[in-house]
């Protein structure tokens, strides 16, 4: 099974669509002037979070603009089209930056985002400090992410490997095999198969917070959760 592009973007309009549902929970507005999306890679929020706001930052370790050669604004412009969203690339930018040293003035956003990311970031207490300390007085703070990385059930592969720590303790060798064991299309490439497969399906629902930025006083780590 190959790459579903409109699948894929079905999923991130989904995901901003369960953000505005928690943001209006939280007596929120559902548009903003300036936002950042922490971990943002590939852009596959940005033109549904650029609907709701003036100005889109996406902060990520990996800088798109230089893995597609320069092309990138372009090929993420085309590619919302191909499924009838207008993207105002005049709305959005990419930037090279670590979520735990955020290179933003104290207080410049709006609203800060962050989707399945932070269960990658080596320290998430420090980015969600840095998150926070972006986040303008009243405005707001939405992360949502899988369990992390170093959790029993941090792998994104837990359907394939149900194991817990299995992606911590086995070798890539014998992770891949037992992948494939499992099912997992080698024909296609293993990496090709995780890497759909972590970005498309295997999510933890559940795992939203938002963070008012008035409750800084009650502690960085302090954040409400939701189902949803
Ligand atoms: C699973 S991807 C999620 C991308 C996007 N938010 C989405 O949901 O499609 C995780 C992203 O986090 C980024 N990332 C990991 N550690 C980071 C850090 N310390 N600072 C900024 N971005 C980071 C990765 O480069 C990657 O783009």
């Amino acid at each position: 099974m190959g790459y579903d592009e409109m699948a894929d973007l079905d999923f991130h309009r989904g995901e901003v669509s369960a953000m505005q549902w928690a943001l209006s929970q939280a007596g929120a507005p559902l548009d903003a002037e300036n936002v950042l999306d922490v971990g943002g890679g590939g852009g596959g929020h940005s033109g549904f979070l650029a609907a709701l706001a003036r100005r889109v930052t996406t902060a990520d370790l990996v800088d798109p603009n230089v893995s597609y050669g320069g092309e990138f604004l372009r090929l993420l412009k085309e590619k919302y089209a191909r499924h009838g969203v207008e993207l105002d690339l005049a709305k959005v930018e990419f930037q090279r930056a670590n979520a735990m040293d955020l290179p933003y003035k104290d207080g410049l956003f709006d609203l800060v985002v962050s989707f399945n990311a932070f269960e990658h970031i080596p320290d998430p207490n420090k980015a969600l400090r840095e998150a926070l300390r972006v986040t303008r007085p009243g405005g707001h703070l939405y992360i949502t992410f899988d369990p992390i990385w170093t959790a029993d059930t941090g792998s994104h592969f837990a359907n394939f490997v149900p194991e817990p720590w299995a992606h911590l303790v086995m070798d890539a060798d014998s992770f891949a095999e037992a992948m494939m064991c499992a099912g997992a299309l080698a024909g296609q490439g293993i990496r090709h198969h995780c890497a759909r497969f972590a970005h498309a399906w295997h999510r933890c629902q559940g795992q939203g917070g938002y963070l008012r930025a008035d409750d800084r006083a009650e502690g960085a780590g302090q954040v409400h959760h939701h189902d949803f």
